[in-house]
C-alpha cells in the first residue's frame, strides 16, 4: 500500500482510537497532496469527527483549523486538542452542515473526510451553502466512500445483502465532479479513486468489528467486482 509518511509520525493507538470510519488521516495526507496550506490560512475541517484531521493539519501545515462536527461535541473535541498541543490553533464547533456559525467568504480552504456525502449529495448544499463560505481564489477538498461507477439501482448487485437506505450517498467521481462543475462556481483540481480503497477501508473494518461489533468486512469481502471507491476530489472557487 502507499506510505503515507505525514501519517507515520501519529501513534496508531490514538488514531484508532479516535477514527470514526476508513484511516481519516490517510484520506487526508492524500487530499493535501492537491491542495496548498500554509500558516495562516483559515480552514473549515467539516464533519472532523474526533478532530484528528484538524491536529494533523495544524501540526503539519500551521493553519488555523475550525473542527465542525454534529455527532461529536465541542466539548469532547477540545480536551483532544488541548493533549495534542494545538489549542492556539484548532477551534472546536458544533454544528449542523446547514446551520454554520461562519461568515460568507471566511475560509481559504473548506476539507471534509469522510462526511460530506452526509449532507452535500443534495444539488443545493454547494452553490447555496458550501461554496459561500470559502474566499474567491480558495479551495475545496473532499474525500468521501463510492463506488467505481453509477448503478441504476445504487449499488452493486453483490452488495445487495448489506445495502442500507443510508448508503443511497456512495456515488462515482465523474458524478460527484458534475456536482459541483456544473455550478460554475469552482475549477475542479483534481477528481479520481485512491488505489487500494479495501485495503485501506479494511485496516478500520477490521478495529470496527473487533472493537464496535460494526461489521465493514463482509460488506467489503462482498464487493467482489472491486466497485467500491475512496473518492478524492478537489477544487478552487472561482
Ligand atoms: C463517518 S464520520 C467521519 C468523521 C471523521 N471525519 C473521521 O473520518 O473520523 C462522519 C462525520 O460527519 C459528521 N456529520 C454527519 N452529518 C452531519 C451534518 N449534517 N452536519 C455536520 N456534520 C455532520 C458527523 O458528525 C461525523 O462525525
Amino acid at each position: 500500500m502507499k506510505i503515507y509518511s505525514r501519517t507515520e509520525k501519529y501513534d496508531k493507538n490514538w488514531v484508532s482510537e479516535n477514527w470514526m470510519g476508513p484511516n481519516p488521516l490517510w484520506l487526508l495526507e492524500e487530499l493535501c497532496e492537491h491542495m496548498e496550506l500554509k500558516p495562516g490560512m483559515k480552514v473549515l475541517d467539516m464533519g472532523c469527527g474526533k478532530g484528528i484531521t484538524s491536529i494533523f493539519l495544524a501540526k503539519e501545515f500551521g493553519v488555523t483549523v475550525f473542527a465542525n462536527d454534529l455527532w461529536i461535541s465541542a466539548s469532547e473535541n477540545i480536551k483532544r486538542v488541548e493533549e495534542a498541543g494545538v489549542a492556539d490553533l484548532v477551534f472546536p464547533i458544533h454544528a449542523e452542515a446547514h446551520a454554520l456559525p461562519y461568515a460568507d467568504g471566511f475560509f481559504d480552504v473548506a476539507i471534509s473526510i469522510d462526511s460530506y456525502q452526509y449532507y452535500g449529495t443534495d444539488e443545493l448544499y454547494f452553490p447555496c451553502t458550501y461554496s459561500k463560505l470559502v474566499k474567491t481564489g480558495g479551495q475545496f477538498g473532499i474525500v468521501t466512500p463510492g463506488f467505481t461507477r453509477e448503478f441504476d439501482k445504487g449499488y452493486p448487485e453483490t452488495l445487495e445483502e448489506y445495502w442500507e437506505d443510508e448508503m443511497f450517498n456512495f456515488h462515482s467521481k465523474d458524478w460527484w465532479r458534475h456536482l459541483w462543475e456544473k455550478t460554475g462556481i469552482v475549477e475542479i483540481t483534481a477528481c479520481y479513486e485512491m488505489e487500494e480503497p479495501k485495503k485501506i477501508w479494511g485496516s478500520w473494518a477490521k478495529w470496527a468489528k473487533e472493537n464496535l461489533d460494526f461489521n465493514d468486512v463482509e460488506f467489503l469481502n462482498a464487493d467482489t467486482n472491486n466497485e467500491l471507491a475512496l473518492i478524492v476530489m478537489s477544487a478552487i472557487k472561482n
